[in-house]
C-alpha cells in the first residue's frame, strides 16, 4: 500500500487534517470572520474548525469556480499547489493553506507574492503534522508516518511576525481534563478521555 513516504503521495491528494492542526493556530484566526474550508475531502476539517468556535462554510464545491467566506482557511491538494496559488490571490482575501516547507522555494512561489505589496507569511508548527488518508470514503491511518514537514502559509492575516514558531501543542498544555459529557458520564476511563484531550 502507498504511504506517505513514497512518491504516490505527491499523486494522492486525499488526506484529511487533524483537529491538533487547526486548534495550533487557533489564536491567528478572528473569531468574527466566515472560514471558507474550501477543499473538502471528507468534511471532517470543516468541522473541527466549527467545533472550535469559528463560523464556517464547508461543502463540495470547485475551490476554482467559487468564491466564499472572507478568510479561506484550508489544507489543500499539494497537487495543483500553483493554480492555487494564482486562484487565492485572484480572490484576494486572506488565506491560510497548509503545505509542504519547501513550497517557500518553489519559483513560482517567489514570483507570485513578489509582485504583491502585501507578505506572505509563515507559521511553523512546533511538530510534524500527521495526516490521515482516505481511501474508498473512509479513513485510513496510514502506517508510514509523513515524512516531509509542512507550514501554515498567511496572506492578509496581519499576523505579528512574518515567521512563528509554534509552542508545544496546545493539547498537551491543558490541565484540563473533563470529560465534556459532565459528571454524570458513565465511561470514566482514560481511553473515552483520549477522545477529547
Ligand atoms: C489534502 S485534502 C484536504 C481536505 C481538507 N481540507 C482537510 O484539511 O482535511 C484536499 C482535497 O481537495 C480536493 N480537491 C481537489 N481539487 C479540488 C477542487 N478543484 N475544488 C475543491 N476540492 C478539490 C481533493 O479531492 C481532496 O479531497
Amino acid at each position: 500500500m502507498a504511504g506517505f513516504s513514497t512518491k504516490t503521495f505527491m499523486k494522492f491528494d486525499d488526506y484529511t487534517t487533524p483537529k491538533s492542526a487547526w486548534e495550533n493556530i487557533l489564536d491567528f484566526i478572528p473569531k468574527d470572520k466566515v472560514i471558507w474550508e474550501c477543499f473538502y475531502a471528507d468534511g471532517t476539517s470543516g468541522t473541527y474548525l466549527e467545533e472550535l468556535g469559528l463560523k464556517v462554510i464547508h461543502k463540495q464545491v470547485d475551490f476554482f469556480e467559487n468564491d466564499l467566506g472572507d478568510i479561506l482557511i484550508s489544507n489543500p491538494p499539494f497537487t495543483k499547489k500553483e493554480s492555487i496559488f494564482k486562484r487565492l490571490i485572484e480572490i484576494g482575501k486572506p488565506f491560510i493553506m497548509i503545505l509542504p516547507c519547501s513550497t517557500i522555494t518553489c519559483q513560482y512561489t517567489r514570483r507570485l507574492f513578489a509582485e504583491q505589496k502585501d507578505r506572505l507569511q509563515i507559521i511553523i508548527p512546533r511538530k510534524r503534522i500527521q495526516f490521515t488518508k482516505i481511501v474508498d470514503k473512509g479513513k485510513v491511518e496510514t502506517p508510514n508516518k509523513c515524512n516531509f514537514d509542512c507550514f501554515y502559509y498567511c496572506f492578509r492575516m496581519n499576523l505579528p511576525h512574518d515567521i512563528i514558531w509554534l509552542g508545544d501543542d496546545k493539547k498537551k498544555d491543558k490541565k484540563e481534563t473533563k470529560c465534556p459529557h459532565g459528571d454524570k458520564c458513565y465511561r470514566k476511563n482514560k481511553e473515552h478521555l483520549k477522545e477529547f484531550y
